[in-house]
């Protein structure tokens, strides 16, 4: 086995515990999720990373989602089965808050994390087997849905990740298979920009978590 112990997570010099062990089962402590959050950040993005009060609702659901706390879940209406669609105003810390949140389950196989742009790209070089790759990968995070220029391959148009999302719903349903997005666009936008039947597929393969419209831009 990997690691026995997945709540305690050593970086340098330092051990965090996230929780302590009851039997077979991890019982965390957000609290302590936070402080490991906010140290991991500070690495990673630099000393002014810190947790701001305003996004404690949020971080709470996403720590109970990545966890697995089936009954915090439970009370949040969140589904564990689904992906997570995190939205939110430019700046809001969305990406930093996705890549971070992988290190707090050293133990579950972590997704990768790639810009919606990059797919478009690809269509644009490649054609349509990219979004048969995409649609076919495993657990991955589009990061900022909804910014990607329009597809175009060979003098076709395509709306590249709409129709990465109907592949990514196809291998839901068979698969089981987990997508996460993290997006500035709202819900009727969203409509707006990948039409109807990718909006209602987008209700069964996310929970949509949403930082205020009013969140401050962290770039500033
Ligand atoms: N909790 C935080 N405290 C301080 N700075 C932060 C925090 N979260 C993110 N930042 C910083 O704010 C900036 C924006 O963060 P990030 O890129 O995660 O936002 P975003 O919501 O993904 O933005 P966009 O919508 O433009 O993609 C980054 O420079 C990041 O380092
Ligand atoms: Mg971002």
């Amino acid at each position: 086995m990997k690691q026995i112990q997945p709540h305690i997570i050593t970086e340098g010099d330092r051990t965090y515990t996230l929780g302590n062990l009851q039997g077979k089962k991890i019982t965390y402590d957000f609290e302590s999720i936070l402080e490991y959050l906010v140290d991991k950040g500070q690495q990673e993005y630099g000393t002014k990373f810190r947790i701001h009060k305003e996004d404690r609702d949020i971080l709470f659901k996403l720590c109970n989602y990545f966890i697995k706390d089936e009954t915090n879940c439970r009370r949040l209406n969140i589904d564990l089965k689904k992906g997570i669609l995190l939205s939110g105003p430019v700046g809001c810390g969305k990406t930093s808050l996705m890549k971070l949140l992988r290190h707090i389950v050293p133990h579950q196989k972590p997704y990768k994390i790639i810009p919606a742009r990059n797919v478009v790209f690809g269509f644009n070089h490649l054609g349509y087997k990219t979004i048969e790759d995409y649609g076919d990968m495993n657990y991955v995070c589009f990061d900022d849905l909804g910014i990607e220029p329009l597809g175009r391959h060979y003098g076709k148009d395509c709306n590249v990740m709409g129709e990465v999302i109907l592949s990514r719903y196809e291998l839901f349903l068979n698969h089981k298979v987990k997508t996460h997005i993290t997006t500035n666009l709202n819900a009727q936008e969203l409509e707006e920009r990948y039409g109807n039947r990718v909006r209602s597929r987008m209700r069964e393969l996310f929970n949509l978590i949403a930082f205020d419209s009013a969140t401050k831009d962290k770039r500033r």
